[in-house]
């Protein structure tokens, strides 16, 4: 394609390469092969080649067994959505006070075209339930907040919730709702509803998502009266019914709302209502942080497979996080070091498709940026965001490799990907093995305070496991400064006879150790000194990666993924 920068030129990638997106959130495991992918947007195999190629070089995608596959980084245009809503830094706290004081399950979910998106989520109690994450959306129709909303749809509104009512009678657009049990409403069942929840202040859901599934949502107002977002319970019908947790929660529920009010009016929430709290991405990458335009840079190297429109677009959308009272196109330019023109050009095709909102010369991003992958990867654990880091080092090393949490006296492996050789340690994913004898346990043993350290160290049992293992504490407290000092544990042949073993931290956001990762090594086949030289480079380069990843997923949500 010419970049004679002409609108055809320009704004085709990037819708095309948003399509690309949407089409794999909703993909089973957010995983298709360019051919499905090419299938399912409708076009031709080699743009879907070259907007792979581009979303692959700027980590939103990973290649993996010839299938394109989403990558945690993707969740910073999602991220950039929450940060200018404001609504998880400023009613997050209130929402999960509400859940502890209840015991039960709270989310936040704002109105999307004809659907309901949550934006919060506080989950208690959901072993018996199908669990919404951040991003999720359910049709307005089937849950509690739809109809709240429904309340006050235009027209127009009704007429597009009409037409996908008959488009996608199965709710197949909206991949996290189980299929219908419940009759499905009639048309104008769905508008008595509406009326009814607009005038009465609430909506049930009474079993409309799965059976057993009861929710009792009301609105959530800005102090001028406009509905922000929808406040709901969640429960299971083991627990109450559907009246009975309306009666029981209705008065706590309002009360919520109306401090939510507040809080979207205080000062702390800035100029524009909502916004102005922090609580945002930084850290590794960068993310939040002006995003330089490297795009051209990446141009030279990737050559004509490299879609610089799609790039500069999505560095547009990431960039709208940034502040919550919106941007204007200026600040848009400068936070990404684009020309106005280019910015220009983005934020209209942004605004065109619905992803972007723009008043009074203020662009804000809207819920839809959400539908972009957020959802499936705000589900990812520890171990599943670790895998195909650890993956690729098991390919360079050729020795099994792991990554593991601290728990108790013990570490428990979280991630784990077996070197095709045996070894005679075997492990997988849950396995629990005593932290003083190990690498894992090593590096998270001396990431520890020392006071944590200490009060660790003088519980412990220190059990021998071989002859060579360390069981005094102070020597082993020494073993630990060293670790903290070098970065690194090596153990040998402490755990098991013929067992080596290297570890490194992986780090979070605010640079405390997280998790370890490290590789096991046959003590025949690869000397201490060979560890150190070859190994060590790899598995640095990898902890890295996984902490890069962590750091945008765990920005991204209120909980540290485990
Ligand atoms: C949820 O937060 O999981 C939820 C909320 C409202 C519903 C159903 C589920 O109607």
């Amino acid at each position: 394609m010419p970049s004679t920068g002409s609108a055809d030129a320009s704004v085709g990638p990037l819708e095309r390469g948003l399509a690309v997106l949407r089409v794999l959130a909703h993909a089973p495991g957010g995983r298709l092969r360019p051919s499905e992918l090419a299938k399912a947007t409708g076009l031709a195999r080699s743009p879907v080649d070259r907007i792979a190629a581009t979303l692959v070089r700027l980590g939103y995608l990973r290649e993996e067994e010839r299938e394109l596959v989403l990558a945690p980084r993707l969740m910073v245009l999602g991220a950039a959505y929450l940060r200018a809503s404001a609504l998880p830094a400023v009613l997050g706290p209130l929402a999960a006070e509400l859940a502890r004081e209840l015991d039960e399950s709270v989310s936040l979910a704002v109105p999307d075209g004809d659907a309901v998106r949550f934006v919060v989520q506080e989950t208690r109690r959901r072993a018996l339930s199908v669990a919404f994450r951040v991003g999720d959306a359910l049709p307005a129709e089937r849950c509690a907040p739809g109809p709240l909303f429904a309340a006050g749809w235009s027209a127009g509104q009704w007429a597009a919730w009409r037409e996908r009512w008959a488009a996608d009678p199965r709710d197949e657009g909206f991949p996290a709702v189980p299929p219908r049990t419940a009759p499905r409403p009639s048309h104008d069942d769905f508008r008595a509803l509406a009326a009814a929840a607009g005038e009465r202040g609430w909506a049930v859901d009474d079993q409309l998502i799965e059976p057993g599934l009861i929710a009792v949502a009301v609105p959530v107002r800005a102090p001028d009266g406009g509905i922000v977002c929808a406040l709901s319970i969640v429960s299971h019908t083991s627990r109450h019914s559907a009246d009975e947790l309306r009666e029981h929660t209705l008065d706590r529920l309002r009360r919520t709302a109306d401090r939510m009010t507040a809080a979207l009016g205080s000062p702390a929430a800035g100029p524009g209502g909502v916004g102005g709290v922090g609580g945002g991405l930084a850290g590794p990458g960068g993310v939040g942080a002006p995003v330089a335009d490297r795009t051209a840079e990446a141009k030279r190297e990737s050559g004509p497979q490299y879609l610089q429109s799609l790039a500069r677009g999505l560095a547009v959308l990431a960039a709208l996080g940034e502040d919550p009272r919106g941007m204007t196109l200026s600040a848009v330019a400068h936070a990404t070091g684009l020309a106005r023109a280019t910015a220009r050009r983005s934020l209209l095709t942004l605004r065109n498709l619905g992803y972007v909102d723009a008043h009074d010369g203020l662009f804000t991003p809207l819920p839809r940026v959400l539908d972009l992958g957020y959802a499936p990867l705000a589900g990812l654990s520890l171990g599943e965001i670790a895998e195909p880091h650890l993956t690729e080092l098991v390919r360079r090393v050729h020795d099994s490799a792991s990554v593991a949490v601290l728990d108790g006296e013990d570490i428990r492996y979280v991630g784990r990907v077996a070197a095709s050789r045996t070894m005679r340690v075997s492990v997988t994913v849950g396995t629990r093995l005593p932290a003083h004898a190990t690498s894992l346990g090593r590096v998270l043993l001396a990431g520890l305070p020392a006071a944590e350290r200490a009060r660790w160290l003088a519980r412990a049992g220190l059990a021998p496991l071989t002859g060579l293992t360390l069981t005094d504490p102070d020597r082993l407290s020494a073993v630990l400064d060293r670790v903290a000092e070098d970065g690194y544990a090596l153990v040998d042949q402490e755990l098991e006879e013929g067992v080596r073993s290297i570890a490194v931290p992986v780090l979070g956001r605010e640079g405390s150790v997280v998790a370890a990762a490290n590789v096991s090594l046959h003590a025949g086949r690869t000397s201490a000194q060979e560890a150190r030289t070859r190994v060590l480079p790899a598995l640095r380069e990898t902890a890295e990666r996984i902490g890069a990843d962590l750091a945008v997923v765990s920005g991204s949500r209120p909980s540290a993924p485990r």
